[in-house]
């Protein structure tokens, strides 16, 4: 079978690497995929495909079809809502895709889209109010704290959880008044507490299979202190919540998720995120994702046993056969090795070094590439993930640990804490 893999980070490739640990051969291809990504699979570039600035998705449906590719998998998000949308072309074009139909794909795309679909559906999330301007943003700060976003795109600095109505009221002047992250709605929403835990399923049709549940800790320093991040480090296991936990979630969130995109007359193919709260009265959504969490996606997929390539494939065409993989028993571990400035900005060039020591874990590459001497150095603000595994979480944890500290790099930063906090 020839799969092509979309993205770039270390979430594709965890992707590919559990593709190319299927049973039979594959032959995998990345699009624009990286310098370590280029080890395990024939990187992709398209005439007329300049990587992130002009993607013309037709370009790269046409590479598909010249290719003969019989399967395309969606790793990042930006692909399924850019022009017609990944998975729509694919459709036209008679290729089977993992991942969803722009139209559903809103569902991350929009936080407005996915409040309305979460109310409409009577599925529990923080009671919300969408405001179109900054009169009725403020008229709707009634508490403290409170939770702010932006709908639309905002380099991950859209959502501002105020302690206090100043705060809140200079987010909104800033967004509404000043658009300094250009046109779009804002949503308020009422603060919840509790911890966060990430839950995926493999969504087809009307079938849908959870997978390993992950947590993640976004913000840069020990202790959640600092600024939000893309993910410093992701605890999995199927410990990580209590079977009636489960249960509760996949009876209140997941089954009327599934049923709510049928009854909207949509149809879902791909991995569906639930970024949940666990409140004192229950699970809540805080967002929905249409693709596997990064770096959850490398602490879950070295987890999958079994057949991992023909049940995305199978899947993709409409099948959705559970039994074709399992996880495995214990818990995984990544830790995040960040470049210097991140997450403000990032330094690439820093040599990264002592790679060719790890040898009890796992190293995805987030952001890396090779110099001129064939050395990899930094490319961007996550540049490693190290994961290990163990039967115990402490195991999993040591051993993470110690095999994240023979690579070093300038300006590398790493948490201390994960896999300890939330947990100790
Ligand atoms: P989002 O981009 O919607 O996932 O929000 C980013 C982060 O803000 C989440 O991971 C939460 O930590 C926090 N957050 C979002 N919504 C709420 C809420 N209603 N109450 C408390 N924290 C929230
Ligand atoms: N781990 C958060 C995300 O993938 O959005």
């Amino acid at each position: 079978m020839k799969i092509l893999v979309t993205g770039k980070g270390g979430r594709e490739h965890a992707l590919i690497t559990a593709l190319s640990a299927s049973p039979e051969k594959h032959e995998l291809f990345a699009y624009p995929g990286s310098d370590a990504i280029a080890t395990l699979a024939t990187c992709v570039s398209v005439a007329g495909l300049s990587q992130a600035i002009s993607w013309n998705l037709q370009d790269l449906i046409e590479w598909m079809k010249q290719n003969h590719i019989d399967l395309c998998m969606a790793g990042e998000e930006a692909l399924l809502v850019k022009d017609r949308g990944l998975a729509n072309l694919c459709a036209e074009a008679g290729i089977p895709c993992w991942g969803p139909l722009k139209e559903i794909a809103q569902l991350e795309a929009s936080k407005g889209f996915a409040k309305k679909f979460l109310k409409r559906h009577g599925i529990p999330t923080a009671d919300f109010t969408i405001c179109t301007n900054a009169e009725e943003a403020k008229a709707a700060l009634t508490e403290t704290p409170i939770v702010l976003k932006f709908d639309g795109l905002a380099a991950g600095k859209g959502v501002a959880v105020c302690t206090s109505k100043e705060e809140a009221e200079q987010f909104v002047e800033d967004v509404m008044e000043k658009r300094c992250f250009g046109a779009g709605d804002l949503l308020v929403e009422k603060c919840l507490t509790g911890p966060e835990i990430s839950v995926f399923a493999s969504v087809c049709d009307d079938s849908y299979q959870i997978l390993m549940p992950a947590r993640d800790y976004k913000r840069i320093r020990d202790n959640d202190q600092g600024p939000n991040t893309g993910g410093m480090g992701a605890v999995a296991s199927l410990k990580l919540a209590e079977p009636a936990l489960m249960q509760r979630i996949e009876r209140e969130i997941v089954k009327p998720t599934v049923e709510g995109i049928r009854k909207d007359g949509l149809r879902y193919r791909g991995f569906l995120y639930f970024g949940l709260m666990l409140t004192p009265t229950g699970p809540q959504v805080i967002e929905y994702n249409c693709r596997f969490g990064d770096p959850e996606a490398e602490a879950v997929l070295p987890m999958v046993r079994g057949d991992f390539a023909t049940y995305v494939f199978e899947a993709a065409k409409g099948n959705l056969k559970p039994e074709l993989i399992q996880f495995a028993p214990g818990w995984s571990i990544c830790l995040i090795s960040a470049s210097a400035g991140y997450p403000a900005s990032s330094h690439s060039g820093d040599v990264i070094s002592g790679l060719e020591h790890v040898s009890g874990a796992r190293v995805y590459h987030c952001g890396t590439k090779k110099n001129a001497a064939g050395q990899f150095e930094t490319n961007g603000g996550r540049v490693l993930a190290v994961v290990a595994q163990g039967e115990t979480r402490v195991e999993a944890r040591d051993k993470a640990y110690a095999e994240s500290a023979k690579v070093t790099f300038d300006g590398l930063q790493r948490r201390s804490d994960i896999g300890k906090m939330h947990f100790e």
